[in-house]
């Protein structure tokens, strides 16, 4: 938000309401904004997960811990939100930390997993040394930070040399399928989030996911942030992307 000269409170409430609406819209939303949305729509996420993609995200975060999770393997689960990616880690034997800044999100990881450590924190700044794990995953993540580049260094600094990283994200379909995922996720998901709390986040994911790299860009820019070997494969006729790629010696 841009410096306010305003004494009233309720004006500077109102301006940070208009100002997170016009960034729904956009896309781009700070740090702290992004913190709020996820706050806010905490309580809905798990169901609107499940409907918006059918429960294929099931699957798709099963995919991601066969690619990159062994056993006895420390893990981070980044952008862990309500914790199914960081569970779906553990149960390929590891031991895991979930870290997220939103903290209404991590109470109800908390209530699915006690096997998991989950941590307050911010993925810019991750309270972890360097080489402090074998693998690290984030599911729907990396679109929400802030500054993506500076993220994964920080995400490439926690691994050991030759450890592995798998990003699961929603992408810009193309294809025969292209106008059917258009039509679902500009129209029919913001008109659910119109009905449910903290809606303007079902405003803001189809904008953030225009604005987001595109697969072969997200590639590059893992390789310019010190990893190897990066390769990526296409889920649901190319809506959905994992990218995985170890940490360069
Ligand atoms: C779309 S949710 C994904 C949750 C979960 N990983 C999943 O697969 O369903 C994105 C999560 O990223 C978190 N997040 C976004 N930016 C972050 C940052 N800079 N540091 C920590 N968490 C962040 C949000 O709080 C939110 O819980």
């Amino acid at each position: 938000m841009g410096r306010l000269e305003v004494n009233d409170e309720s004006e500077a409430v109102i301006a940070t309401h208009v100002t997170e609406a016009r960034s729904a819209e956009t896309g781009r939303l700070p740090a702290d904004g992004v913190q709020r949305m996820f706050d806010r729509i905490a309580p809905v996420y798990d169901a609107m997960n499940r409907v918006m993609t059918a429960g294929l995200d099931r699957r798709w975060r099963r995919i991601t811990v066969e690619q990159v999770v062994r056993n006895g393997d420390r893990v981070l689960d980044a952008c862990c939100g309500t914790g199914d990616l960081a569970i779906a880690a553990r149960g390929r034997g590891a031991d895991v930390v979930g870290l997220d800044f939103s903290e209404p999100m991590l109470e109800r990881a908390r209530s699915k997993s006690r096997e998991i450590e989950w941590v307050r924190g911010d993925v810019l700044a991750l309270p972890f040394d360097d080489a402090s794990f074998d693998a690290v995953t984030v599911g729907f993540g990396v679109r929400n930070v802030e500054d993506l580049e500076a993220g994964l260094r920080e995400l490439r600094r926690v691994l050991r040399p030759g450890g592995r990283i798998g990003i699961l994200e929603i992408t810009h379909p193309r294809g025969a399928l292209a106008p059917f995922y258009r039509l679902w996720f500009d129209r029919v998901v913001p008109a659910i989030g119109r009905v449910v709390p903290g809606g303007a986040a079902y405003t803001y994911l189809p904008a953030s996911v225009r604005r987001f790299p595109a697969p072969q860009e997200l590639a590059a820019l893992l390789e310019d942030a010190g990893f190897a070997t990066v390769r990526f494969r296409l889920f649901a006729g190319g809506i959905v992307a994992l990218h995985v790629a170890e940490a360069g010696q």
